[in-house]
């Protein structure tokens, strides 16, 4: 069976084992080493990546299910000049050790797209999960990222 898709704006196909999660497809197939595993199971979303603009767990997403789908990944997220959800990172200097952070910022990303000017409360409906604790800074960088890109969309 081969499954046609996009990922990062490239037409691709694979034919390989159907049932195999996307996130091996990312790092093992198409080398693109920005999306992380944490748990395999959905819990942590450190493998979080934009599935037809929103965002989803691809260490539970099985190459099935991608037949027809846009996929993006952080390495796309910047490529045209950084996203204003990784320039607020930078300026509120939120990683620690990193690891979950590129899951997050896809997370904040998607958030964003969907309530651009998001209360606390949205924010804590991103459920990813970040064992250095880095979410008050979290929450500061998308409410930044918030305020950029109202500013952009003004000027
Ligand atoms: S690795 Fe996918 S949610 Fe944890
Ligand atoms: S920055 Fe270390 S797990 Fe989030």
């Amino acid at each position: 069976m081969t499954i046609r898709f996009r990922l990062n704006g490239a037409e691709l196909q694979f034919d390989g084992a159907t049932d195999m999660p996307l996130l091996w497809y990312l790092r093992d197939y198409a080398g693109l080493t920005g999306t992380k595993f944490g748990c395999g199971i959905a819990a942590c979303g450190a493998c979080t990546v934009h599935v037809d603009g929103g965002a989803l767990r691809s260490c539970v997403l099985p190459m099935q299910a991608l037949a027809g789908k846009d996929i993006r990944t952080i390495e796309d997220l910047g490529a045209n000049g950084l996203h204003a959800v990784q320039r607020a990172w930078i300026q509120e200097d939120v990683p620690q050790c990193g690891y979950c952070q590129s899951g997050q910022i896809m997370a904040a990303a998607d958030l964003l797209t969907r309530i651009p000017q998001p209360t606390d409360s949205d924010i804590a409906t991103i459920t990813n999960i970040c064992r250095c604790g880095t979410y008050p800074r979290i929450r500061k960088a998308i409410h930044r990222a918030a305020a950029i890109l109202k500013e952009e969309s003004t000027a």
